[in-house]
């Protein structure tokens, strides 16, 4: 009995160890490959089982964080530019990146969400921004080169702010001692969201599938609209012009089915068991455009979660 004892007392002398191990572990983040690598498996199971109704953008973004991944010297930092309507995942496909090149996804240390109108409010004060954010970025990637930083609600930056980190996102081996080359830069705005809403629409007019839709079909349609649009296309200007950003990513407005299925989805994380009754009568209450045929949603899979608990 004694022996059974001891050996128990041990066993959870051993799980309590390990755990404290493991929460000192996990709180001391560092910046290196045990918490720091690429899992192109992961990702690209994630974009294809968790993503609904983004073949394009799911197809682009997996080659280009492949690509620069790989590489061992890259020229110049990732910059991705993530275009779509609200609700039609470019959030989601930001934190799926970051899931799958940080342990700690979207709450790792070397991770920076910015969202204009949180970080960046006042007019009056960018040039204090400027400073603040510029003072960030340096600060951040000379602590760790692999640092990824998230711009949400790009359409309404202060052009100059977005001017002034130009040349962190530019092809220099380094300024004043950094080197950025490492670092992933990732802009999302709704500007173009309407143009590639008026492509998708037109397919489905035509009675084309929707997965002949390819990127070249929206490249157009996003540059005639970002790129030539005096308002909402300034900051682009300035950073196309320079071929800073390495990809511009087009997101679908979603169809009733996709939302269908951010519902499910989004049901068994609140833990509950998916009903498709539900989700369906929540989907159709939603709005969609154009008025009469109803093909797209207008809000895409952003209000889901608070809609749901309504439901439920
Ligand atoms: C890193 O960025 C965060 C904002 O995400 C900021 O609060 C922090 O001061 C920065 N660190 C350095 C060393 O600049």
């Amino acid at each position: 009995m004694t022996a059974r004892v001891s050996l128990l007392l041990v066993g959870a002398g051993l799980a309590a160890l390990a755990a404290i191990y493991c929460y000192f572990y996990w709180k001391n983040e560092a910046c290196n490959g045990n918490w720091i690598s690429f899992n192109r498996t992961g990702l690209k199971r994630d974009l294809k089982q968790k993503l609904y109704g983004q073949h394009v953008a799911a197809e682009v973004v997996l080659k280009a964080v492949t690509g620069f991944m790989r590489s061992q010297n890259p020229k110049k930092p990732l910059v991705l530019s993530l275009h779509g309507w609200t609700g039609t995942g470019k959030n989601f496909v930001s934190q799926l990146i970051a899931e799958n090149i940080y342990q700690k996804g979207m709450t790792s240390s070397f991770v920076h969400l910015f969202t204009a109108t949180a970080h960046f409010p006042h007019e009056a004060c960018v040039s204090k921004y400027k400073t603040q954010l510029l003072e960030w970025i340096r600060g951040n990637v000379s602590i760790c080169p692999r640092s990824m930083f998230i711009f949400d609600e790009m359409d309404k930056m202060h052009p100059g702010l977005i001017d002034s980190i130009k040349p962190y996102l530019d092809f220099y081996d380094n300024l004043n001692g950094v080197s950025y080359r490492q670092a992933i830069f990732i802009f999302l705005s709704n500007a173009g969201g309407e143009s590639i809403a008026q492509v998708a629409l037109d397919f489905w007019k035509d009675g084309k599938p929707r997965p002949d839709i390819h990127l070249k079909d929206l490249e157009m349609a996003l540059s005639l609209s970002v790129f030539n649009n005096k308002n909402s296309g300034l900051w682009h200007t300035s950073l196309i012009d320079k071929n800073l950003v390495d990809y511009f990513v087009p997101f679908l407005p979603l169809e009733y089915k996709h939302v269908v299925q951010c519902g499910l989805a989004e049901m068994v994380s609140k833990g509950r068991a998916p009903d498709m009754e539900v989700v369906e009568t929540m989907a159709r209450d939603l709005n969609y455009f154009p008025k009469e045929e109803r093909v797209f949603s207008t809000q895409g899979c952003k209000v889901i979660s608070s809609r749901l608990d309504f439901y439920i």
